[in-house]
């Protein structure tokens, strides 16, 4: 007599589902690690300008050295810096400040305000930086003195080469009292 289920279990084993199971399994994990193989170099590949932007600032002159030599106070300066967005490059102009440490040095500090990003000035005549927007208030070489800003001016990385004083510019996280990269 005709049994359908004894048909089906002549043409069909019973294994071949669990064998079916097993190499869809096999392929969906090796398609994975292709993928992620693939993956892997590509946002390396993506992401490299924003990387290398982060981990390698651009240097900007500042100025021959020579102008900086008998400085008494602060003195602003706009630099260009080069900014890798992606894979696009361009110039921004930023504010400094080179500023005579007193033992014959210079350093260079960023004219951003670590509060929340306003341009702090120069006041000569009161002998301090004041930031216009909240009131902050900085010595003559950054250190905080009143104000809502948690911490001192950011200073930049800075060097002297073939005569010429350059700044490596970056920014700093604001409202934070620690000075952290941000890029
Ligand atoms: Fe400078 Fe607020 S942004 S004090």
């Amino acid at each position: 007599m005709y049994s359908p289920s004894a048909h089906r279990d002549e043409q069909a084993p019973i294994s071949m589902p669990e064998r079916r199971s097993f190499l869809a399994v096999v392929l969906a994990a090796a398609s994975g690690l292709v993928t992620a193989a693939l993956a892997i170099p590509l946002m390396r590949f993506t992401t490299f300008p924003l990387r290398d932007s982060a981990e390698t600032a651009s240097w900007s002159d500042v100025g021959k050295i020579d102008e900086f030599n008998s400085l008494k106070e602060p003195l602003a300066r706009v630099i260009d810096v080069k900014r890798v967005e992606g894979w696009r490059s361009s110039v921004v102009q930023n504010g400094v400040y080179v500023v005579p440490t007193g033992s014959g040095g210079l350093k260079v500090l960023s004219s951003v305000c670590p509060h929340l990003g306003c341009a702090v000035r120069w006041i000569d005549k009161q002998d301090k930086f004041i930031c216009p927007c909240h009131g902050g208030t900085f010595t003559s070489t950054g250190v905080h003195v009143s104000g809502p800003p948690l911490r001192a001016m950011d200073e930049l990385e800075s060097k002297i080469e073939n005569g010429i004083l350059r700044v490596r510019f970056q920014y700093f996280r604001q409202l934070d009292a620690k000075k952290e990269l941000v890029g």
